[in-house]
């Protein structure tokens, strides 16, 4: 890295963790961590918290005082606590020698108490059970709300006035939803802000720890062929793809609240989006890049019902087993109108993306499993070789492909010649397959976040002002589609969606990668 690199001023390395200087910063003059798991009994929790947290400290990433306190309602000892968490701990520790004398050691620190969420005694036990294992020590605070919504605020009331630290850092972790729409939204953080200052709220978009959509900002500022192009004037459109090979299964009651529209493309593809397409950041301080990203969000039109197709997965049978169709669940309401799939066409009305259209393309129980940016360039002016060999449109036209899963990988299209003595063109990529570059397994998404909010890193969660922005954009289309009750279109369970996705795209001149 030379002297004068930004890259000098990043905090990590790319997959590699921190290093023994920030190590000690995250242990803050002997302080201790408390973590504190609301909701531990939960799939969440199970899921992705307790394995997260177990990553962490397997790589020696956590403080060196800490604990972790699972919170509940169910009844559950600290040895049941401890079962339920090395018994469904699934990450990518798993086939390390080392795991189970390192499992003892973190189960250790593992401990349990039951009580509601609204019971401000319950909190003041949790608070007198965290002290005795602070050992008088200066003790922070971190709060993992892993609850349904309508819990949130009575859990925060509750923690905030019982359990935070008398000398330390007190900070909440909030999972999404984070409200259904502008007014809701708003009336949680004023809630919220309640109990809470701003910065001690560390809202997750878990899509923003993910190790490709960190990597966007390195490639888009660390390289000079990419930024010049970043522009009206070179990006013919933009696609941001998401879509999962099952439905909503056990999730349904959930699900059926929020639909897809909220649950991916208000949050994790807008969040892509806004990084994708924000000015340089002043600096890569959280605040610069918070900033830059709400601007971007505040120059977008609001979508309109003209821009958007919704659609719902039926029931399908494909070599002799059936799939079931969304309506099927029963947590599901029959009738339901919600979509489980959507597709969009965003604007940013400003200098640099006037007229380029940003596709946005979510869905449930669709024929694979993936997320991804797809950046399509405008075809070579004059194209010479198109002219004379008449190669078609598609085949001169290239395009960046930044595979955020499975399989992550950046790859871009070019044009080439067929190695021999002939002229012809072939289409290829130049590939970055992170699997064969780099040995090393990439962290879950809630490994960086977890250090990150126990570091006090804020840039890769969500500012209440860009919350407002995000809602701002979605909430008359949500609107409109509830009051005039629109229908989705069906697709098979499987399938590669409703058809109208193909119409919509092909009105802005656009195939879907
Ligand atoms: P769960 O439904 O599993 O709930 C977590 C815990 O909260 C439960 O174990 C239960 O604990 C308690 N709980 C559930 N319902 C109620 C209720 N009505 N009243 C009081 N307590 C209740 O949620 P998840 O773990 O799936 O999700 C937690 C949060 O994370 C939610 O906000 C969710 O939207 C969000 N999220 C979840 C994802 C996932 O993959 N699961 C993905 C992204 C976000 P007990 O009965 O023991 O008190
Ligand atoms: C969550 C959504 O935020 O993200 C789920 O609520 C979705 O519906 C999940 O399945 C996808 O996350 P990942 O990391 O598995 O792509």
């Amino acid at each position: 890295v030379e002297e004068d690199s930004p890259l000098k001023t990043l905090k990590y390395e790319s997959l590699s963790f921190p290093s023994s200087e920030e190590r000690k910063n995250l242990n803050e003059n002997d302080a201790t961590v408390s973590i504190v798991v609301v909701g531990a009994s939960g799939d969440l929790a199970k899921k992705k918290i307790f394995p997260a947290l177990f990553s962490l400290f397997y790589e020696d990433c956590l403080p060196e005082h800490f604990t972790i306190h699972g919170y509940a309602r169910s009844k559950m000892t600290d040895a049941e606590l401890r079962n339920m968490v090395s018994e469904t701990l699934t990450c990518r520790i798993d086939k390390r020698v080392s795991r189970v004398e390192k499992m003892d050691q973190f189960l250790k620190r593992c401990f349990y108490h039951s009580g509601q969420y609204d019971s401000m005694q319950n909190f003041v036990e949790l608070d007198r059970k965290m002290k005795q294992h602070e050992g008088g020590r200066v003790s922070n605070r971190l709060f993992y709300l892993s609850i349904p919504p309508n819990i949130f605020i009575d859990a925060v009331r509750c923690a905030s006035m019982s359990a935070s630290s008398g000398n330390g850092w007190t900070r909440v972790i909030v999972e999404k939803p984070f409200g259904r729409d502008s007014e809701s939204s708003a009336a949680l953080t004023k809630s919220l802000k309640q109990y809470l200052e701003e910065d001690q709220i560390f809202r997750i978009d878990h899509y923003l720890g993910k190790e490709l959509v960190e990597n966007l900002s390195v490639l888009r500022f660390s390289n000079l062929i990419f930024e010049p192009l970043w522009s009206r004037q070179y990006i013919r459109n933009v696609q941001l793809i998401f879509s999962e090979d099952f439905g909503t299964e056990g999730r349904g009651g959930y699900f059926d609240n929020y639909g897809i529209i909220r649950d991916i493309m208000q949050n994790h593809l807008l969040q892509i989006l806004a990084l994708f397409a924000m000015e340089t950041p002043v600096s890569l301080d959280a605040e610069d890049i918070r900033n830059e990203k709400v601007k971007v969000l505040r120059s977008m039109r609001p979508l309109t019902l003209d821009d958007v197709v919704i659609g719902q997965y039926k029931s399908h049978t494909k070599g002799g087993t059936s799939f079931p169709a969304y309506t099927d669940d029963k947590t599901v309401p029959k009738g339901s109108l919600t979509p489980t799939f959507a597709a969009a066409a965003l604007f940013i009305d400003n200098s640099r993306w006037d007229g380029v259209p940003f596709l946005m393309k979510a869905g449930k129980a669709l024929h694979n499993k993936r997320a991804e940016i797809r950046v399509q360039f405008r075809h070579v002016p004059g194209n010479l070789y198109n002219r004379n060999l008449g190669t078609g449109l598609d085949r001169a036209t290239n395009e960046l492909v930044i595979r955020v899963q499975p399989d992550e990988a950046i790859y871009l299209k070019i044009n080439n010649k067929v190695p021999g003595l002939g002229m012809r063109l072939d289409r290829s990529n130049l590939n970055l397959h992170y699997a064969a570059r780099y040995s090393k397994e990439i962290p879950d998404a809630y490994e960086r976040l977890l250090l990150d909010a126990i570091g006090g890193e804020r840039r890769l969660f969500i500012r209440s002002d860009e919350l407002d922005a995000a809602w701002a954009l979605f909430t008359p289309l949500l609107k409109e589609l509830e009051e005039k009750k629109i229908t989705p279109e069906c697709y098979p369970y499987g399938s590669r969606g409703p058809i109208g996705a193909h119409y919509l795209a092909a009105r802005y001149n656009v195939r879907w990668g």
